[in-house]
């Protein structure tokens, strides 16, 4: 089965969580978007009533057109599930996320969620992070200086970059990609990005799912995390 097949295998699966009533933080990427859309038919087909909570304009503008309701983080006093890809679970099913610069907008929606559910193939499931760059959202104002501080620390920065420009997220920042190959304290460096200015937030998601669905060929695997 193709990677493509995988993930919208999950992303048909994990529509089965969502419920008539029920306020769903939609995640971002090429897997949430087989969520959205199928959770968009069965909002057609089935009359449920759902309000999303998107955290990306990519989201909020794939849901609409698909007759899904959307509020932002702020309006709603509570979210049920949130539902999100991932670019590496580790065996702690600790996470790295942002591989689409949107992961201050989905941290945001995850720490404000009952519930998190993840949604992967099975080349995302890793035994230590770090083989996929970690991406950090950077104020532009001084991201020189910060760029110049992550090389001093042996990170391996690079600037995120299409087509000769910086990529510029929801919240119009930078992206910084750091190539660590391995990452062997995942808590460690998190203080330590957190701890540092100009750092909007960092791509580490740490005990902060609930249950991944893997994109097995042989079909989608349920993991309880916590
Ligand atoms: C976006 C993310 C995505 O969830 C992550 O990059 C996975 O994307 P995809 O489903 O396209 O592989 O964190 O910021």
């Amino acid at each position: 089965m193709e990677q493509n097949e995988l993930k919208k295998l999950v992303g048909e699966a994990a529509v089965d969580y969502i419920h008539d009533g029920m306020i769903v933080g939609l995640g971002t990427g090429s897997t949430v978007k087989y969520m959205v859309d199928a959770l968009g038919k069965k909002v057609q087909e089935e009359g449920i009533k759902i309000i999303g909570v998107p955290t990306s304009e990519r989201t909020e503008k794939q849901a609409n057109s698909l007759g899904i309701i959307t509020k932002g983080v702020d309006d709603v006093d509570h979210i049920d599930l949130t539902i999100d890809g991932a670019d590496q679970i580790d065996e702690n099913f600790q996470g790295i996320k942002g591989g689409g610069a949107a992961h201050l907008w989905e941290k945001i929606v995850a720490i404000n969620s009952e519930k998190n559910m993840w949604i992967v193939d099975e080349s995302k499931m890793t035994q230590q992070l770090g083989s996929f760059p970690l991406p950090l959202e950077v104020t532009p104002y001084g991201s020189k200086q910060l760029f110049k501080r992550l090389q001093k620390l042996n990170y391996n920065p690079e600037f995120r970059m299409a087509d000769g420009h910086h990529v510029l997220t929801d919240s119009k920042n930078y992206v910084i990609d750091l190539h660590m190959h391995r990452i062997n304290d995942p808590f460690a460096l998190a203080a330590e990005l957190d701890s540092m200015t100009g750092i909007v937030e960092h791509g580490l998601f740490l005990d902060l799912v609930n249950t991944v669905i893997v994109g097995r060929p042989n079909g989608p695997e349920i993991l309880n995390a916590r």
